[in-house]
This record gives C-alpha cells, sequence and structure tokens, in this order.
C-alpha cells in the first residue's frame, strides 16, 4: 500500500477546475440557482401546506445550542497534539472556542423521524476576536449529486408532488445513466438511525485547509447502545435531550487529505474519500455539556438557533470550500435564508414555470397515451394469436338452423 502521507505532497497538489471554462461561466450557471431555489422553497410550502416557507433543505430542527441565558453552550476544543502542519489559523494546540449546533433532517418537509432520511448538522465556532466559521455536514460520505447542476436538478424533482414527474424531471436533467446513479445513491443514503449522539458526519465536499485540501467529520464518542426505545415522531430530539441529561455529548472532529484527483477528486461530490486512501487524522472535539433541553430558556434558545443562517462560506480564505458543488453554496444559501426571512420576493418567472408546468403535463399525456396504444396493440394481438391457436365448436341451434362459433378460451 502507498504511505502518502510520507510524502511532502501529501494533501497539496489540487486544484479547481471552473464548470463552463472559467469562473465568470460558472457564476451565470450559479445565479439561475437563486430563482431555482426559491422556487423548490414555495413548492415544497404549497405541497405540505406548511404555513409559511423553511428551509430549502434542513427544514426540522432536532436541537439547537447555543451561548445563551441559562444554557450551557457547545465548546470546540483544539487538540493539544494537533500534527505540526495542521496548525493554520484558529487550529492552534489546546485553543478553545464557543460553538453553536444545530442538528436537522434533511429535507425541506416537517416528516416524522422514522421517515428514511439524511440528518445533518451545522457547527458555528466563534473566535474572540468576533470572526466565526461555519462548518455544515450530513450523514453520509459523499454526495448523491457529481456538481451543483445535477444537486439543483434532484432539489426540483424531489420537490414535485408526484413520483413519477420527479422521475421525468430526473430524466429530463441527468439523463439515464445518471437519474440510475443518483436515484441508487439517495435509497443507500437516505435511512433511519437510532440517534445523533452515534451518528457520523461528514463534510462530503472538500474544503481548503491552509496549503492543503481535506474533507471533515464528526465522529461520535457514543456507542450505538442506550437510546431511547419509542419510535414518536420526534425521537430523535427526545432521545438527544435524555442522553444530555446524563452526560455531556461528544465529537472528534478529523480531516483526511488530498491524494490525488483519482482517489480524491475536488470537483466530483460523489466519489467517497476512503480511509484507506486519505487516513482520518484527529484535530479537535466538539463537547456539548450536560444540560436540560426541556426548560423555556433551551427552546428559547432552539428557537433563537433555528432562525440563523448558515453557510459554509461564513469562513476566511486560508479554510475555504473547494470545488462545484460548494462554490455554488455561497449563493444558494443566501437565497434560501433571504427568502425565508421575507428579505426577497417572490420567485420570478411566473410564465416560465406555466411553460414548464404545461410541457410536463404534455409529456405525460403523450407517454401514457403511447402506452396505452402499446398495451392495446399487445392484447388485440394476443387475442387473434390465441383464437388461431384454439379450435373453435361448432354449436347448432337446432330450432333457428344457426350455427355459432365460440372460442375455447372464453
Ligand atoms: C455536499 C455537501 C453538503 C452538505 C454537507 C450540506 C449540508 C447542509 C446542512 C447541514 C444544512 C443545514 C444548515 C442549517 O442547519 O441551517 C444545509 C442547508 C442547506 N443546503 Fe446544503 N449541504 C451540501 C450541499 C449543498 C448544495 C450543493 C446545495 C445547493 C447548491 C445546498 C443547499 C442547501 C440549502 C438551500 C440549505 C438551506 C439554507 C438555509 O435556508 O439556511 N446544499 N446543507
Amino acid at each position: 500500500m502507498t504511505n502518502y502521507a510520507a510524502s511532502t505532497q501529501y494533501g497539496r497538489g489540487w486544484k479547481e477546475v471552473y464548470s463552463g471554462g472559467s469562473p465568470e461561466a460558472e457564476a451565470r450557471l450559479f445565479a439561475t440557482f437563486t430563482e431555482q431555489i426559491k422556487r423548490v422553497q414555495a413548492q415544497i410550502k404549497e405541497r405540505e401546506h406548511a404555513p409559511f416557507i423553511r428551509r430549502a433543505f434542513h427544514a426540522k430542527i432536532h436541537a439547537g445550542i447555543t451561548d445563551h441565558v441559562g444554557i450551557a453552550d457547545a465548546e470546540f476544543h483544539i487538540l493539544p497534539d494537533i500534527p505540526e502542519d495542521l496548525r493554520i489559523g484558529i487550529f492552534q494546540p489546546s485553543a478553545t472556542y464557543q460553538a453553536t449546533v444545530r442538528f436537522s433532517n434533511a429535507s425541506g418537509a416537517i416528516q416524522p423521524d422514522a421517515t428514511p432520511d439524511l440528518r445533518g448538522v451545522a457547527l458555528r465556532v466563534a473566535t474572540d476576536q468576533g470572526n466565526f466559521y461555519d462548518f455544515l455536514m450530513t450523514d453520509a460520505p459523499a454526495s448523491h449529486a457529481r456538481d451543483a447542476r445535477q444537486f439543483m436538478v434532484a432539489a426540483e424533482a424531489m420537490a414535485s408532488r408526484w413520483k413519477i414527474i420527479s422521475l421525468l424531471k430526473l430524466l429530463a436533467g441527468l439523463g439515464l445513466g445518471e437519474t440510475w446513479r443518483m436515484i441508487q445513491a439517495l435509497m443507500k443514503e437516505s435511512r433511519k438511525i437510532d440517534s445523533l449522539a452515534t451518528d457520523q458526519f461528514w463534510s462530503r465536499a472538500p474544503y481548503r485547509f491552509g496549503p492543503y485540501a481535506v474533507k471533515f467529520t464528526l465522529q461520535p464518542s457514543e456507542s450505538a447502545s442506550g437510546g431511547s426505545a419509542a419510535l414518536g415522531e420526534n425521537y430523535l430530539k427526545e432521545d438527544f435531550i435524555e442522553r444530555l441529561l446524563r452526560r455531556p455529548i461528544t465529537f472528534d472532529f478529523k480531516v483526511q487529505r488530498y491524494v490525488d484527483e483519482v482517489k480524491t477528486p475536488i470537483e466530483d461530490g460523489t466519489v467517497e474519500w476512503k480511509e484507506s486512501d486519505a487516513p482520518f487524522e484527529a484535530i479537535a472535539q466538539l463537547v456539548i455539556p450536560q444540560q436540560d433541553l426541556r426548560t423555556a430558556s433551551a427552546r428559547e434558545t432552539e428557537m433563537l438557533v433555528d432562525n440563523l443562517d448558515f453557510n459554509p462560506w461564513n469562513t476566511t480564505e486560508e479554510f475555504r470550500p473547494l470545488g462545484n458543488l460548494n462554490r455554488a453554496r455561497r449563493t444558494v444559501y443566501q437565497a434560501s435564508a433571504d427568502y425565508r426571512a421575507g428579505r426577497s420576493d417572490q420567485p420570478a418567472s411566473p410564465l416560465s414555470t406555466r411553460l414548464s408546468k404545461m410541457f410536463w403535463i404534455a409529456l405525460l399525456t403523450v407517454l401514457l397515451s403511447a402506452g396505452f396504444i402499446y398495451l392495446n396493440k399487445r392484447r388485440r394481438k394476443s387475442r387473434l394469436l390465441t383464437q388461431s391457436a384454439q379450435p373453435a365448436i361448432s354449436l347448432s341451434n337446432a330450432a333457428s338452423g344457426r350455427t355459432k362459433s365460440i372460442s375455447l378460451s372464453q
């Protein structure tokens, strides 16, 4: 096995490639996502009969913890023995920062926790100088989308009311092969989990870490046992509350470094960076202190956190997000947050929305008619075949003298 870690290039040598050939061309594509994400939010609101516009994704909060009256906030501790070459920026040995945490389901709809889904964590690390860094993670190591365009095609498809429309939108946007690949990936990663405290979360997309490119993960310290057996609508919240009443919940924060474009690509989000190629290195720990999240003050804190606008681009140049999926997130998160906070207008282009609705209805009608004609033809053909294969019996009606033929299969 190659020992990449021994190389002086380990983690370096990465580069970003812009879709469309230039940052400007890529930015023009991303600009169209602003209206698209708002349409997704509006569509989900209508479909779910929701009282207001929510996040396009990760709408349901399980727990929100921050520095607030009577509430012990979370802490982000940098390990005293963090590898020397990773001692960059805020990552200095034994440094401790105040942290804000929001746990969520990935769906843009509020649904029971037992529904298969991904789960997310948004972690905000604040410095004494008033800067903050947002680290967003979900509980799958890779993305279902290769790039942001695919991600948005899937977002619009999944917001549809009807599964058949979702499928047609995926097929039209991605083609047959990529639709099949994405459906398989989504089915594999969406699942029911026992507890947030025992779940692992990944950045899925890469980040710059000084001269290196890395992906990061939050690995739970607790094992899977000890959770609540009940499976109510909000069992993940209940389990989290129960665990936190007994003891702190902790996660190790680890990074894995870029190796090469094949094993650890920057621009293709579907490739998992395997631990065998890029081992995890522990550099920090997230500690959520023991506390009671059932109090009025804790509920107030949760609402406060729910109203925050997390964005992976809340960071500095030396820890900035990398790759096409990540580059799109700056504007898309801002658009989603602005729309739900009432800071932007209704999604534009009602004409194109109407035209696109008419297109899908026409396509569906054509497909259904074609299917109907095909099935009818087949039925008639097989009837003819059976009739010619079956001997007919002649029945004579003695009274009328007329003869009637019937097939044996009737
Ligand atoms: C591939 C890595 C990704 C990860 C790990 C990730 C994770 C997350 C998490 C944890 C949240 C919840 C944040 C919160 O608690 O407020 C979130 C929200 C969201 N994500 Fe992502 N996401 C990823 C990619 C993307 C991409 C590529 C897009 C679109 C181009 C996107 C669009 C959104 C939007 C619109 C929200 C809601 C923002 C808001 O209204 O505040 N995500 N994501």
